[in-house]
């Protein structure tokens, strides 16, 4: 796997028109009502930017853009100026769009270095601490681009020159060490969005359970406060992880369950956060097959399982002082002569047997087994589990938040904060006893599928049953981990959520 191409990140607090860039960007409210550095930048040259604008009909909505060049007095020799919308709409999320809008303008446009003074808005309850690691997070996302897979011919097309972004922070009170800090945090969080994006783009001959396994083995060398262990089929037998083996069963590719554990305490005795991510490198439905269209999109389905490393990368290079334990169960879903088939019934490592009904539901199966071996050999103090688990949740919640469930509501909650502040949204959707009766086996304790209602529920409702008395919240990210069509792609969530809720545990501001 590639090398993250190194952006520089370096503030400055006045006179962005004294520095040698590319490119100058500033900002501009819906009406022509500019923001202090444009103003700033207007007056140096006589408001001919102003005139320019007003000439143009540029008026400021918002992602609308403008490039002028070579201003007097100014010594950028590109100004663009973007557009923000209205400034009584100004929030974190309108930041945030119009900022990817600019990076992503600016990565097609050839530009190398880049004064950015959006980060100096100070408008409402944006910190100019969360707007760095933001702009941070926004550049990188704009120059990813995944070649892994061209050919020689391809690959010859341009990649982003950008290399130096300059952040103005003008009248900020913000302190050098918080700067560096979230500059800092942006870049973790990058470089752990750029492991979760790539491992999930990657095709699904190249990307297996063993492949997983090596590139978890790859971070753990990176960092002596990890400590892995990779269970191989042999082990799984031994053990009873039946319900894991069982979805592998019909697929060539052997199975993995991969334990990822931080100890970046100080005392490796306190109980760990446990990150279960659902690792099917690929989900053909097995027996259940699933019908041709879209089932290449079933690559995604270990985007859990990506996350979850995206994440514990983060945690590395933030060095934040927790003990996290990943667990990845990570398998091909396949038919086959010796696939499981509908009516098995298996007995899983939590001593529950359950009557698969539909090979297709195979990433509750797979994760049963992996929280149980959570819960039994490390008794987290919490679990996160992320999964691609239910086209029901797509259904219910459409591609913008992920499903949330959760057994606890102070984690909820915390979750919840932590998707308003990393802009990785998430709904919480009820985990009600009501709806287990849908669950019913005739032939064993339960089943692996409810019936067509409330899908993205029940299967929340399946996980349930395997979570003994410890504050459990479960993710289902059918619609949030990866786009299709035209930009087909990973988007490396739950990254920014999972990394910021740690972030938060770890009592880290920036
Ligand atoms: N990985 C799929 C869920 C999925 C499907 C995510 C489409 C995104 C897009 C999962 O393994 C699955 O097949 N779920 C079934 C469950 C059903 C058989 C109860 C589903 O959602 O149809
Ligand atoms: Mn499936
Ligand atoms: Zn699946």
């Amino acid at each position: 796997m590639p090398d993250i191409k190194r952006l520089q990140f370096t503030t400055i607090r006045q006179n962005p028109e004294a520095i040698l860039a590319d490119t100058l960007v500033l900002g501009v409210y819906e009406g022509r009502n500019f923001t202090e550095p444009a103003q700033h930048v207007d007056r140096l040259v006589h408001r001919r930017l102003s005139a320019f604008l007003a000439d143009r009909a540029f008026e400021g909505r918002s992602g609308q853009m403008m490039s002028l060049l070579g201003l007097p007095g100014i010594k950028a020799q590109e100004i663009l100026v973007i557009g923000l919308g209205a400034r009584d709409k100004w929030n974190r999320a309108q930041f945030r769009k119009v900022q990817n809008a600019v990076m992503e303008h600016l990565s097609r446009t050839g530009s190398r270095t880049v004064i950015n003074t959006l980060t100096a808005i100070t408008e409402r309850d944006i910190l100019t601490g969360w707007s760095i690691r933001q702009t941070v997070e926004a550049s990188y996302q704009a120059i990813y681009r995944f070649t892994e897979c061209l050919g020689q011919n391809s690959k010859k097309t341009s990649f982003p020159r950008l290399e130096r972004i300059h952040l103005v922070l003008a009248g900020s009170k913000i302190s050098e060490t918080d700067t560096r800090s979230a500059i800092a945090s942006g870049t973790a969080m990058a470089h752990g969005i750029f492991l979760c994006r790539n491992l999930a783009n990657l095709p699904p001959n190249i990307a297996t359970p063993r492949f997983l396994a090596a590139e978890a083995r790859k971070l753990a060398q990176s960092d002596p406060r990890f400590k892995l262990k990779i269970l191989t089929e042999r082990e799984m037998k031994r053990i009873g992880l039946n319900a894991l083996l069982a979805v592998a069963q019909g697929s060539h590719e052997p199975p993995r369950l991969i334990v990822l554990e931080y100890l970046g305490q100080r005392s490796s005795s306190g109980k760990p956060i446990a990150l279960i991510g659902k690792g099917i490198t690929f989900d053909s439905g097995g027996i259940s097959i699933k019908p041709a269209a879209a089932m290449d999109e079933m690559k995604f389905d270990m985007c859990g399982a990506a996350s979850v490393l995206g994440t514990l990368k983060v945690v590395s290079e933030l060095k934040l002082p927790l003990h996290v334990v990943g667990v990845v169960a990570a398998a091909e879903n396949m038919p086959g002569g010796g696939a499981v088939k509908p009516a098995d019934i298996i007995h899983t490592l939590s001593g529950h047997t359950v009557e698969v009904l539909n090979t297709d539901a195979e990433g509750r199966l797979v994760l049963c087994d992996a929280i149980t071996y959570a819960q039994n050999q490390y008794q987290p103090q919490v679990i996160i589990d992320a999964a691609t688990l239910t086209g029901a949740c797509v259904v219910a919640l459409g591609h913008y938040p992920s499903g949330l469930f959760a057994n606890n509501d102070e984690l909820a909650h915390e979750l919840e904060n932590a998707a308003i502040e990393a802009l990785d949204p998430v709904w919480r959707l009820p985990l009600w006893h009501e709806y287990q009766d849908s669950l019913k086996s005739n032939f064993a304790d339960f089943s692996n599928v409810g019936g067509r209602d409330a899908g993205a529920i029940t299967a929340a409702c399946f996980l349930w049953r395997f979570i003994s008395k410890v504050p459990w919240a479960h993710l289902d990210i059918a619609g949030t981990a990866w786009k299709s069509g035209n930009d087909k792609g990973a988007t490396g969530r739950p990254v920014p959520l999972l990394a910021q809720y740690l972030m938060t545990r770890a009592g880290r501001k920036l």
